[in-house]
């Protein structure tokens, strides 16, 4: 009897041990992946900023999409996240992060929270992420992932991004993850004179605009062609 138990203790054990090991072995294979991600799609094409590196280096990206896609999470290409929405490209997230040049004093608002997967980004970088999504429940699932994950500077709001975020606002830098088919003047009015703005602007191709404000307009730095889905919920 006490034998019987005995063994069973053991086979409890060895499989907890073998449990933790294979965790543990998922975990180390996916921050492979991560660095993998990080030295070909980033640096080895024109992302250079070692901050915007760092962060691309420290967020699990696989946290923040669904299970089904979790083995795809560090390819080269944006991810359903559900309600016909997407997670974008690892380069992208990073080229726009790396645009915005953003200090860590900045207050910066997304608008098109998603995943949360940008925000949390933009959060290791910033002082204050403030970040706006239109569909409720992905809104209440990034504020979920970020609390557990740890972001504490990050606030999610549900609503509608055309309108900003007037509370907080001025920012100093404001990065629109979903496609307006103009900027909406809201966002302009929000943003800091000297501040920098990160918007794909157009229909089913755009442009993705980096414009900073000057004291009379909105200046174009440079664009990029890019694909993003579009910005509903105009007003
Ligand atoms: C390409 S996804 C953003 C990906 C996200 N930044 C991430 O890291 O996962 C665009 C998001 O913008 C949201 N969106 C579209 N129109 C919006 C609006 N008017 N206000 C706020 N969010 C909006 C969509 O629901 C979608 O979740």
């Amino acid at each position: 009897m006490l034998r019987a138990w005995y063994f069973s203790t053991i086979l409890v054990l060895l499989a907890c041990v073998q449990d933790a090991v294979g965790l543990q072995r998922a975990t180390e294979d996916l921050g492979a992946e991560r660095r993998r991600m990080v030295e070909q799609q980033l640096r080895g094409r024109d992302i250079g900023e070692p901050r915007v590196l760092d962060a691309m280096l420290a967020v699990p990206r696989h946290l923040f999409v669904p299970e089904s896609v979790r083995p795809q999470a560090y390819d080269d290409s944006p991810l359903p996240i559900g309600y016909d929405q997407t997670i974008s490209q690892p380069y992208i997230v990073a080229f726009m992060t790396q645009a915005l040049n953003v200090e860590s004093n900045h207050r910066v608002l997304e608008i098109g929270t998603g995943s949360g997967y940008q925000a949390a980004v933009l959060s290791l970088l910033a002082g204050r992420v403030y970040t706006i999504e239109i569909v409720a429940p992905l809104a209440a699932g990034a504020r979920r992932t970020l609390a557990d994950l740890g972001y504490r500077n990050v606030e999610v709001r549900t609503g509608n991004g055309y309108l900003g975020w007037p509370e907080h606002a001025p920012y100093d830098r404001i990065m629109v993850t979903a496609a307006p088919d103009q900027v909406p003047p809201a966002l302009v009015q929000q943003l800091k004179v000297g501040g920098l703005m990160a918007i794909p602007v157009g229909t089913v191709r755009q442009q993705l605009q980096i414009l900073r404000r000057t004291p009379t307009a909105m200046e174009t730095l440079s664009t990029l062609p890019v694909r993003f889905v579009p910005m509903t919920g105009k007003p």
